[in-house]
């Protein structure tokens, strides 16, 4: 007989971004039906694909398909790769100026010729859905109500609706891109709920990410790098929220979609932990839906 030790380590709690998605998917189709029957407004999301990206493509398809399903109008517009610039720019001052359209995105990455920026710029306030306005991301900043992109939006909702405390928590977010580690970062800093966290940003500069995840009370990875989080980076009991999304190839040639995470190492030293795919990404769809939903709201002067 030998004598085994084992140790069992408890089960982080999985926080469902698929569940959590349709509950907010339920909300908005029921506000849609209420808006459309007090006030004859029926929600509309224009999305322009310029080129041929399949992964793009796939991406905006799942968008019209998920307002189908709540009741909000998708129009998709496909340009090809050789489209202009002002080709792109004409299709979007078009939609600024329909009123049956309510919320505008254009899938990104553009094109190299076109300047994602100028088409950003171009697209209404009031209609960017995305929350990538410079406008939309200002407001963001100094905490004024407005499009909060569909990321870190998702995030907080988890947050939210697991009642996992962050008030006096130390967050670290990895990754300072425009649509995720930044906003995410001002809106965990901010005197709301959730939020009050204090932040660490770590990024390409940083030279030992390790010495700062392992401080982390909440860890939020949005690198788009598979095991840039290792147990190595996580201290037992926190909080591990995936947001990279990344395909592999296994040995066999099949392909995987995986998080920044190495999840089955990470999972046993998580109090709760993200999925990759069913955490964040279903989410983000969700959102999506929620600010077409409050675009569509502000043209009818409820908002
Ligand atoms: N490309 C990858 N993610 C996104 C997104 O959230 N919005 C847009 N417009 N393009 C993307």
């Amino acid at each position: 007989m030998t004598d085994e030790v084992r140790t069992f380590a408890p089960m982080a709690v999985l926080i469902d971004g698929n569940a959590l998605a349709a509950e907010i998917r339920a909300e908005v189709q029921a506000e849609v039906a209420q808006l459309r029957s007090e006030m004859g407004i029926v929600p509309g999301l224009n999305l322009l694909l310029v080129g041929e990206d399949p992964a793009s493509a796939v991406y905006v398809r799942n968008k019209g398909k998920d307002c189908e399903k709540v009741g909000i109008t998708s129009t998709i517009m496909r340009l090809p790769a050789g489209a202009s610039e002002q080709e792109v720019l004409d299709v979007v001052q078009a939609w600024n100026a329909d009123p049956a359209v309510h919320g505008i995105l254009v899938q990104l990455p553009l094109p190299k010729h076109i300047d994602e920026h100028r088409v950003i710029n171009a697209i209404s306030p009031l209609k960017d859905v995305d929350g990538f306005h410079p406008q939309s991301a200002g407001k963001v900043m100094i905490g004024l109500d407005g499009f909060i992109p569909c990321t870190p939006f998702g995030v907080l909702e988890m947050l939210r609706r697991y009642n996992i405390e962050t008030s006096g928590k130390h967050a670290v977010v990895v990754g300072r891109s425009n649509i995720v580690g930044k906003p995410l970062s001002i809106l965990l800093a901010q005197k709301r709920k959730p939020g009050n966290t204090t932040v660490t940003i770590c990024h390409t500069g940083t030279p030992n990410i390790a010495e700062y995840t392992r401080m982390a009370d909440i860890l939020i990875s949005a690198v788009g790098s598979h095991g840039v989080i290792t147990k190595d980076h996580v201290k037992p009991g926190a909080v591990v929220i995936d947001v990279g999304i990344n395909r592999i190839t296994l040995p066999d040639g099949t392909h995987k979609l995986v998080g920044d995470v190495l999840f089955d190492e990470v999972e046993p030293l998580a109090q709760a932990i993200t999925p990759v795919p069913g955490g964040v990404g279903p989410m983000t769809r969700a959102m999506l839906l929620r600010n077409t939903l409050k675009a569509a709201l502000i043209a009818g002067g409820k908002q």
